[in-house]
């Protein structure tokens, strides 16, 4: 039996591979000293036998094997091309372990090799994991799971995710009991619902103590996922493409990759371990060393209603508020005056663009913003150009249901990403703009892994020939997001709900995975469009300024004294984003359920700062202090509140707070909390702290 270990900031995976067989996971758990005897970890893991049970316990390989009686869900299916079920007998071929840990195994007899990479990230936390399969013959593969992990045993549930449109990452905790729960998205994106990810805590764990094991499929196209507790009591992990993914024979198939997270101070450490590996590992940014700029989005301002008087007044209007990035939403193309046509012919409206984008954008850059536009190369209209050209481009029957009555291209075709690039490619080309925003209304009326990897595919053609712009991935808001896409993006439009409300709880929950630079975020229109709720300006503006703000209403409607708010925010957010750009995300383990809120503390932990939003009505009347987390206890910090003129005339107290900076020890902050003045529901506090 030979050893190996990967370790990864806090964690560490002990596999122990056989001579003959496929390795297994032995530990998953906290960091091992160096030193430790790896044999004598799996020694004392192997279970006992009894009445009901085989005469030795199959083990729970990278890769289960039905060939070897396993009692669950087998990590591959794979078939010959004539449909014949194969059951491959694997034995180990190579090792290589250099940066990464590579363990390959063929079944000769058959053709097949199972390679298994694992690599470590010492400074994120992360451990990834992929397994790739490779035939002599084209086989078909019905599934191929990522490298195969045991779930931990002291997890009474686990928590994945569900959604929808404007309320995506809700988390769903579901008790382990015998069986499976399964995820299968078919959708053919990642989509709103299906966020690809489970997190397992410990009993007892909550958002800053405690115990969990994490983990993220990195895959645009849909996942499966197997969570299993096996008539022995053990527990699999298996995340894989979803079914039917890759439909077709072929001779080399692979996992997206897996990254594995760990945490003993709560979800909190397995979330900074994505958050900080997102950020640093994954995403390429185009000008590292930028700020990130404040967006305006024309959107919710104006819809399809383009004009380059309204633009232009409006640009003024925003960049007097702080906005820095202008960008035009959809509506700009040939005849696009709503969402029946057009999508597929990428060429500028002359009706609504006589002279072209170039007055209006050179008047974007005259107030010394950028320009991004909107484009939605994945899908064509039945009324469009590309359509009545080019039928046969189209994914599935044109007699299938449409979704916001368009049909998705098939990306697989090498004739339309060429012809997908030069469009836009070319207005690149011949305007400045340095931001894209790439939507993707609809689902795929089939699953096709084939349509993922092309998509990925244009992406990289479009940033190696226009390297400097910026791409954000939106797709009806949140419905593609994930560490796949964002290996070619750089931001992602969380929901498609400015509601501050439902924004606040959704950053709060996205926050498990995504950093603050990424996750875009917009003040909106006065009276939401998604909910048609109303919320102060304060209270959307820092709802913003949370994540990488922006503006999304006709600033038009602002009062001079909403406006004047607004500036003052977007200011405080320029002021701080460059620390916060590199901050870890803390969620608050708040004592009052009414309460969201989290700590932005920055990588040096000199300084850090409180989101405390009131999403609902209190049931106690006196707010609960809050506990701060992740500080010195022996450093002594002092606090304040940055929006008292957001003092609500029903305080009528003398909380501390309410007068001026606290000077406190970390650990009285993190053991009796702070009390917060009194709050209406649907307002936020700010709270900066500084280490002395
Ligand atoms: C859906 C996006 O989520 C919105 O922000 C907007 O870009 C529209 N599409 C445009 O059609």
């Amino acid at each position: 039996m030979t050893h190996y270990r990967l370790d990864a900031g806090r964690q560490t995976i002990v596999l122990a591979a056989p001579a003959n067989g496929l390795p297994h996971c032995t530990y998953w758990g906290a960091r091992l000293p160096d030193g430790t005897d790896l044999g004598a970890i799996a020694a004392a893991a192997e279970i006992d036998l009894t009445g009901g049970m085989l005469d030795a316990n199959p083990l729970v390989t990278l890769c289960p094997q039905t060939a070897s009686a396993f009692p669950g869900q087998p990590g591959l299916d794979v078939r010959s091309k004539d449909g014949t079920p194969l059951r491959p007998v694997f034995a180990q071929t190579a090792t290589k372990r250099a940066e990464a840990l590579a363990l390959s195994y063929a079944d000769a007899a058959l053709g097949l090799t199972l390679t298994f990479k694992f690599s470590a990230d010492a400074e994120t936390g992360i451990i990834t994991a992929q397994t790739a399969l490779d035939a002599t013959q084209p086989v078909l593969c019905d599934w191929l799971s990522a490298p195969t992990l045991p779930g931990p045993q002291l997890a009474d549930e686990m928590i994945d995710f569900a959604g929808r449109w404007c309320d995506e990452f809700q988390p769903v905790r579901t008790p382990w009991a015998a069986g499976i729960r399964a995820r299968d998205n078919r959708t053919g994106r990642t989509g709103h619902e299906h966020f690809p990810a489970l997190i397992m805590p410990a009993r007892g764990c909550t958002n800053t103590g405690g115990e969990a094991h994490a983990l993220h499929y990195g895959w645009s196209g849909g996942h499966r996922m197997i969570a299993e507790e096996l008539p022995d009591g053990r527990r699999q992990i298996q995340f894989g493409h979803a079914s039917g993914s890759d439909p077709l024979p072929g001779t080399h198939f692979e996992s997206a990759p897996l990254y594995v997270a760990y945490s003993d101070t709560g979800l909190n450490g397995c979330a900074v371990s994505f958050q900080r590996h997102l950020r640093d590992r994954i995403i390429t940014w185009p000008q590292p060393n930028t700020p990130r700029p404040v967006h305006y989005n024309c959107w919710e301002a104006i819809y399809f209603d383009h004009s380059l008087s309204a633009l232009t007044a409006i640009a003024d209007r925003a960049v007097a508020l702080g906005a820095e990035r202008f960008v035009l939403d959809d509506g700009w193309f040939k005849a696009r005056n709503d969402d029946t046509t057009s999508l597929g012919d990428w060429t500028i409206d002359a009706a609504k663009w006589p002279d072209g984008l170039t007055p209006l954008i050179d008047h974007v850059h005259s107030l010394g913003m950028t320009f991004g536009l909107w484009f939605e190369p994945e899908m064509v209209n039945a009324d469009s150009d590309m359509a009545r050209n080019h039928p046969d481009w189209i994914l599935g029957p044109m007699d299938q249901p449409l979704g916001r009555g368009q049909y998705v291209l098939d990306m697989a075709n090498a004739d339309l990403r060429e012809n997908l690039f030069d469009q836009i490619s070319s207005i690149l080309a011949s305007h400045d703009i340095e931001y894209i925003k790439w939507d993707h209304n609809r689902v795929l009326p089939r699953n096709d892994a084939a349509q993922t990897r092309g998509t990925y595919a244009l992406l990289d053609r479009l940033r190696t020939a226009h390297p400097e712009v910026e791409i954000e991935s939106c797709a009806s808001g949140g419905g593609r997001i994930d560490f796949g896409i964002l290996k070619h993006t750089q931001r992602v439009w969380l929901s498609d709900s400015n509601d501050a409300l439902t924004r606040l709880r959704i950053q709060h929950d996205a926050a498990l995975f995504l950093p603050s630079c990424v996750t875009g975020s917009h003040v909106g229109p006065r009276h939401c469009h998604t909910t048609g709720r109303v919320h102060s300006i304060s209270f959307r503006a820092w709802v913003a300024a949370q994540r990488h703000m922006g503006f999304e209403m006709d600033p038009r409607e602002l009062t001079q004294e909403e406006a004047a708010t607004l500036t003052r925010v977007t200011a405080w957010y320029k002021a701080n984003r460059d620390w916060m750009r590199s901050a870890d995300i803390l969620r608050l383990e708040s004592a009052d359920p009414a309460i969201i809120a989290e700590q932005q503390q920055a990588a040096d932990g000199t300084r850090f700062v409180v989101f405390a939003g009131h999403a609902g009505t209190s049931t106690q009347i006196a707010p609960r202090p809050l506990r701060l987390t992740g500080l010195d206890a022996d450093a002594t910090y002092t606090i304040d509140i940055a929006n008292k003129d957001d003092l609500s005339t029903l305080s009528r107290g003398t909380p501390s707070l309410k007068s001026g900076p606290l000077t406190l020890t970390g650990r009285t902050l993190m053991s009796q909390g702070i009390a917060l003045p009194y709050a209406v529901p649907d307002s936020i506090w700010i709270i900066e702290g500084h280490r002395l």
